[in-house]
């Protein structure tokens, strides 16, 4: 008979750009909570690991873990993520969360460039760089996608380009690093209150359009998301590999 899968990360170590984000950093307390490892890789460190006169508020106890770890990073720059790739020993998950965009700004090639960098580019890069480390651990790499993924955006055409090639990266990439054993999936978040949503959520014309298609109404926590990402790195995750889930609220259901 078949061995039932276990749903468990503990003891696992997975790599997160973009980490001190809202997104990133709820995966970051989600994978630790179970148990796993969590080296946190982003332009700026999370704000357990500022200074003291950067942090918005006190320390709580438990803030500071030894199993977290921050690296910085910038995604964009290839020697960067090589370094980073030599400075990591073992690693079981690697999710590409960095993010970034500018309501519109995006029809300059330069910003519509750096955009495609990031989310796109920078996807690949760490697919390259950390593909001897998933193979050695039969790991899994996670892409994160967008409702953008689905549709057009008039204010953010780079990043609804970038959220859309993403779908076909994580396609292509699975079949590719299939040889090795290593699986490659994507998120499409829905709609995740952050930093990188604020302008839209302020947007009183652009909110009521969002809010009026989800079926609960409301904007999703980060946390909402962690669920899906543990449940991809996990052995119960094993056959699963190429597709892209949308965690969105009923977003693309309506
Ligand atoms: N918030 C949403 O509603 C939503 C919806 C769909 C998809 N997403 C995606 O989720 C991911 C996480 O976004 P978030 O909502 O947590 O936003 P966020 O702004 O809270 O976090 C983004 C993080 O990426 C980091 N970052 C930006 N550029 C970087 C670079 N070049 N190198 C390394 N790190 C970099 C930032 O420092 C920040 O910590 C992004 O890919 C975003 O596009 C978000």
């Amino acid at each position: 008979m078949t061995e039932q899968p276990s749903f468990s990360v503990a003891g696992k170590t997975v790599l997160i750009t973009g980490g001190t984000g809202g997104i990133g950093g709820a995966f970051a307390r989600g994978f630790l909570t179970h148990g796993a490892k969590v080296i946190v890789a982003d332009l700026k460190p999370p704000r357990e690991l500022q200074p003291r006169e950067l942090q918005p508020r006190e320390l709580q106890p438990g803030d500071l873990r030894p199993d977290i770890r921050y690296e910085p990073l910038d995604v964009r720059d290839d020697a960067a993520v090589d370094a980073l790739a030599a400075r990591i020993e073992t690693l079981d998950t690697v999710i590409h969360c960095a993010g970034r965009l500018v309501r519109w700004e995006e029809y300059k090639p330069e910003v519509f460039m750096d955009i495609l960098n990031i989310h796109l580019v920078g996807n690949l890069r760490l697919a390259n760089a950390f593909r001897p480390h998933l193979r050695a651990t039969q790991g899994c790499l996670i892409n994160i996608g967008s409702m953008y993924s689905y549709f057009g955006a008039a204010h953010i055409p780079a990043y609804a380009a970038a959220k859309t090639a993403v779908v076909s990266l994580t396609k292509s990439l699975a079949l590719s690093f299939a040889a090795d054993g290593i699986r490659v999936n994507a998120i499409a978040p829905g709609w995740i209150k952050t930093e990188i949503s604020r302008p839209g959520r302020e947007d009183p014309a652009f909110n009521a359009k969002v809010t009026a298609r989800l079926p609960g109404g409301e904007w999703a926590e980060p946390e909402d998301l962690a669920g899906t990402a543990i449940f991809l790195a996990s052995p119960a995750a094993r056959l699963i590999t190429g597709v892209t889930i949308p965690v969105d609220g009923g977003y693309t259901a309506s």
